[in-house]
C-alpha cells in the first residue's frame, strides 16, 4: 500500500533511526523528514538516504501551522510520526519558553493541522504521537528487607529482570511530571488525547524510556562520556550518581515504534522500555571500562575522570517502564541485551570520531547550507 508519512524531528537522534528505517523497509511509502535543525537536529545523520526516491525533506519550524499545514497538502501526508521536541532536561530547566513553545505549542500546531487536512475522514490516518516515561514523575529506590539491590523481580512480565524498587511506571500511572521537559512533554500528551476524545483524531501516544545508540547528542549522558574519556576529560556525575534509569537500545526503539504505528489501537498508549535499569554511576563504570578496553588503555585508566558535581535540580530519582502490555498485545521485546548494546554504541561513537568532531567543532550546522540550500 502507498502512504505518505509525515515524520516530525527525522534530523534528531531517534528520528533518525525511524526515518532510515522506514524508507529502507518500506520503499512503497513516501516518508516526509520535517524538521527544523535546531542545535539537536543533524542531516549528516541522514547522509545514507539522501539519494533515496522515496525520501524527502523539509526544513521548518513545527509551530508554523501555515507551512506545516503546507506540507501536509503539498504531500498528501495520511499518517504522522511526531519525535520533533526540545528534549534535555538540563537545557528547559534553563530555558522552559523554548520548550513550551515547541514541545506544547508546536504539537498543537500539529495537530491542528492534521485534523484540518484530514477534515474528519479518518479512514486509514494515524497521528502517532512520541513521549516519555518522565511524564509519570519519579520512583523511589526500594527493595526488600535485606536483599542488595539490584533485585530480580516477576512485578510485570513473565521475564524476570533486574530492578531498583517494586513500583514500575504503567499506562494507567497518573502524570506528575517535575521539569519543565516533562511539563511540556505531559501537556503535549494531553492535547493529543484530548484531539481525539474531542474531534475522534485517531492519536496514539507512546512513553519510552532512557535511548542510547549511535547519533545521540553529546550533551546526552553516554555520548558525553564516551567523548570526554576519549578526551581525557571530567566526567561530571551529577550528586552521588544514585539516580537510575531504564536504558533501550535506539533501534529497538524504532522497531516498536513502526509495530506500533501499523498495528497499534487507536486512542491507546502503549509504555516501552527495557526492563534495564541502571544506577548512573555503575553505567558510567561500564562505559570506562568499555572505552578504556577498546582504545587500548590499561583497565581502570580513565576511572580518575570522574567528578561529582552539583546534582541536577528536581533530579529524578528513578524511573522504571512497565512495557508487558507492548510484549504481550503486539508481541514487541528488545533484540539486544545491554552488554551488547553498549559495546556496539562505544564502538560505533570510536569509529565515527569525524561525526563527533564536526558536532563539537559547530561545522554539522553548515551541511545544511552546503547540501541542501540550493536544491
Ligand atoms: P533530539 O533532541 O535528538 O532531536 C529532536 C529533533 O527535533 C531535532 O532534529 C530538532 O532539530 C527537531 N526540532 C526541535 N524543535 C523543532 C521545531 N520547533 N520544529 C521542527 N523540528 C524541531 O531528540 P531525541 O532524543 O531524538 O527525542 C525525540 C523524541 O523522543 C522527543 O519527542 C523526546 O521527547 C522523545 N523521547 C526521547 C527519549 C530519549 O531517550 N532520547 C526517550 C523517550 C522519548
Ligand atoms: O527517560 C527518557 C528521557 O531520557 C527522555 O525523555 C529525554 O529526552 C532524554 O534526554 C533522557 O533524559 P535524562 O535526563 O534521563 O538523560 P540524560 O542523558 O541527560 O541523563 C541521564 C542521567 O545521567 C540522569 O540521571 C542525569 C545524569 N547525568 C547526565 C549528564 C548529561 C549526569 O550525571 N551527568 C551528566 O553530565
Amino acid at each position: 500500500m502507498k502512504r505518505n508519512i509525515l515524520i516530525t524531528g527525522g534530523a534528531g537522534f531517534i528520528g533518525s533511526h525511524v526515518v532510515r528505517l522506514f524508507v529502507n523497509k518500506y520503499p512503497e511509502y513516501r516518508i516526509v523528514n520535517l524538521d527544523k535543525l535546531t542545535y539537536a537536529g543533524n542531516l549528516e545523520n541522514l547522509k545514507d538516504l539522501e539519494q533515496k526516491e522515496n525520501y524527502c525533506f523539509e526544513r521548518a519550524d513545527i509551530c508554523d501551522f501555515e507551512r506545516v499545514l503546507a506540507i501536509f497538502e503539498k504531500y498528501e501526508i495520511d499518517g504522522v510520526i511526531h519525535l520533533a521536541a526540545e528534549s534535555h532536561v538540563d537545557r528547559s530547566i534553563k530555558d522552559p519558553f523554548t520548550f513550551a513553545r515547541t514541545n506544547v505549542m508546536g504539537t498543537l500546531s500539529l495537530l491542528q493541522a492534521a485534523k484540518h487536512y484530514w477534515n474528519g475522514n479518518w479512514e486509514g490516518k494515524r497521528f502517532y504521537h512520541i513521549s516519555t516515561d518522565e511524564v509519570y514523575g519519579a520512583l523511589e529506590l526500594s527493595h526488600p528487607e535485606g536483599v542488595e539491590p539490584p533485585f530480580s523481580t516477576t512485578a510485570s512480565s513473565s521475564e524476570h529482570h533486574l530492578a531498583y524498587g517494586d513500583k514500575f511506571f504503567y499506562e494507567d500511572t497518573p502524570y506528575n511530571p517535575h521539569s519543565p521537559y516533562s511539563a511540556a512533554k505531559a501537556s503535549s500528551d494531553h492535547f493529543v488525547r484530548a484531539f481525539h476524545d474531542t474531534y475522534g483524531l485517531p492519536t496514539i501516544v507512546t512513553n519510552c524510556s532512557n535511548n542510547y545508540g549511535p547519533y545521540q547528542f553529546p550533551e546526552k549522558l553516554i555520548p558525553l562520556f564516551i567523548n570526554n574519556i576519549r578526551h581525557r576529560k571530567p566526567l561530571p556525575v551529577y550528586g552521588k550518581g544514585e539516580n537510575v534509569r531504564d536504558w533501550l537500545y535506539v533501534e529497538d526503539h524504532a522497531r516498536a515504534i513502526d509495530l506500533i504505528f501499523h498495528k497499534g489501537r487507536v486512542a491507546d498508549t502503549y509504555n516501552i522500555g527495557g526492563f534495564n535499569e541502571w544506577k548512573n554511576i555503575d553505567l558510567i563504570r561500564v562505559i570506562i571500562r568499555t572505552v578504556d578496553r577498546l582504545l587500548g588503555n590499561p583497565e581502570g585508566a580513565s576511572l580518575d575522570l570522574i567528578t561529582y558535581v552539583t546534582d541536577r535540580a528536581g533530579h529524578d530519582m528513578r524511573y522504571a517502564i512497565d512495557s508487558s502490555k507492548l510484549q504481550k498485545e503486539l508481541g514487541w521485546e528488545p533484540s539486544l541485551q545491554f552488554e551488547e548494546g553498549i559495546e556496539k554504541t562505544v564502538k560505533w561513537y570510536l569509529e565515527n570520531q569525524e561525526w563527533m568532531d564536526r558536532i563539537t567543532s559547530g561545522e554539522y550546522e553548515k551541511y545544511y547550507d552546503d547540501m541542501y540550500k540550493n536544491r
